[in-house]
């Protein structure tokens, strides 16, 4: 099975079907299950410091991972349909479960919109590791997709891959309850300890959010995500259809279904200056 154009699913880049909205000015549109894709925003912002971005998180229904694929692909509509309204250029999906899910229906039924998804960075690890072990750590609905064991399968034949999901951590995260987020790391890394790796790609973009914590339970251990090869992607698909903004007066929107607090814990890290507003969609 071919799970996309190159090693990461930028999606159909270069494609010559007429975009929705296709004017520099345009916002970028960010979406995922919660406040994970804040990781992916964080890195965009700094990259693209003339780009307006629109962010939503529906961390109401967070975590996605324990729904079946359809509803995933139902609630992961209902961000897009609301991000069209606002115009988006370009549509950025910072979530792994939503990517693994159906990110090709969504190619299919959205052919007017550009999406770049993401997936962890399984090629790069291969390439950074030194002892040939390699760890990838995600949720589990990402562990056990076809769409990941196919990129293990394409890039990561020749290594040793421990391929882990867990799935507490995400709603610890959404609760800011970071103090049950050391003792959740403290068991579910041991595995890759014991399992000797050297490099560990992320596979939930909630997890670069305590990337630090991550790194003290596993020193010496390269810890890599997904966040600067998104942001490649999507300036290199921006700057090949000339829509990269040129002026500096943007502007960055922060939406939520659920608690307002949690959005504003994280965009307060940012330090830029947003709006952060709850929606129901
Ligand atoms: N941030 C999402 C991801 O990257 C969280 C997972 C979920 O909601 O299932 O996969």
């Amino acid at each position: 099975m071919v799970v996309a154009p190159d090693s990461y699913p930028g999606g159909r880049e270069f494609d010559p079907r007429p975009w929705y909205f296709s004017s520099m000015q345009n916002p970028i549109g960010i979406i995922d299950s919660g406040v994970g894709g804040l990781s992916i925003a964080s890195s965009l912002i700094k990259k693209l410091p003339n780009e307006s971005f629109i962010y939503v998180a529906d961390s109401k229904n967070c975590p996605y991972g324990q729904n079946t694929r359809e509803e995933i692909y139902k609630l992961t509509t209902k961000m897009i349909n609301f991000l069209l309204k606002q115009k988006i250029k370009l549509l950025v999906i910072a979530c792994n479960s939503i990517t693994v899910s159906c990110i090709n229906d969504l190619r299919r039924d959205y052919s007017n919109l550009p999406i770049v998804g993401i997936v962890p960075v399984i090629k790069t690890a291969v390439e950074k590791t030194k002892n040939k072990r390699i760890g990838i750590f995600s949720t589990l609905i990402t562990a056990n997709s076809s769409y990941q064991k196919d990129l293990i399968e394409k890039f990561a034949k020749d290594v040793f891959v421990l391929n882990k999901g867990s799935l507490s951590l995400v709603p610890l995260i959404e609760n800011l309850n970071f103090e049950a987020v050391d003792g959740v790391l403290e068991k579910e890394l041991e595995s890759f300890k014991k399992g000797n790796v050297d490099t560990l790609a992320l596979g939930c973009s909630h997890f670069p959010l305590i990337k630090d914590r991550i790194q003290k339970h596993l020193p010496g251990v390269l810890i890599l995500d997904s966040t600067e090869a998104v942001s490649r992607q999507v300036e290199r698909i921006l700057a090949h259809e000339n829509l990269l903004s040129k002026t500096n007066n943007s502007s960055y929107n922060f939406y939520t279904t659920g608690d307002l607090k949690t959005l504003e814990y994280f965009v307060s890290k940012l330090t830029i200056k947003a709006k952060t507003n709850r929606i129901s969609i």
